[in-house]
């Protein structure tokens, strides 16, 4: 696996915390995605190697949670509310602005590799409805409109790099 230095240096850290090696299964899995984007198939070996176990038990856990993700994400992650104060002050319209502004589906990484969109559960922040999340960034009340410019501003930022 081709993890950075600190977060094999934290996961072998995190497995001392427990007393059985694996209850650190969804922490280290949690390390990882978080370092690579997602969990390449070669996860549930590397991840049993560490914690002593058969990799069928780590792929039931990663196959188990949705927030796991199998597959490569775009650069940046758009992440939509979509519970009910979200959806109803026009979260699934917003959801849709992004998708169509990079040509899109939810889930899926945009044919420049620049986003992937998805839904969300509530994000703590139902006052400012409605709210989406890019990368560890909060935006509110992003309607329809606001979708465009922060799609704008994400696209002006690719063309930096
Ligand atoms: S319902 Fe969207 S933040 Fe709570």
């Amino acid at each position: 696996m081709n993890l950075k230095a600190e977060t094999l240096s934290k996961i072998d850290e995190v497995i001392t915390h427990y007393p059985v090696k694996r209850s650190a299964t969804l922490p280290l899995l949690h390390l990882i995605q978080e370092d690579i984007g997602h969990l390449p198939p070669e996860t549930s070996e590397w991840v049993a190697a560490k914690l002593e176990l058969e990799p069928i038990n780590v792929l039931e856990v990663i196959t188990f949670y949705p927030m796991f993700r199998q597959k490569p994400i775009g650069r940046r992650h758009i992440k939509v509310c979509r519970t009910l104060s979200c959806a109803l002050v026009g979260g699934y319209k917003t959801c849709a602005t992004f998708e169509a502004e990079f040509k899109t589906h939810l889930g899926e990484v945009s044919p420049d590799g620049e986003v992937t969109v998805d839904f969300v559960e509530c994000l703590a922040s139902c006052g400012t409805a409605p709210v989406v999340l890019i990368d560890d960034e909060l935006h509110e009340k992003v309607d329809a409109a606001k979708a465009k410019q922060l799609s704008d501003q994400i696209k002006a930022e690719a063309k930096k790099r």
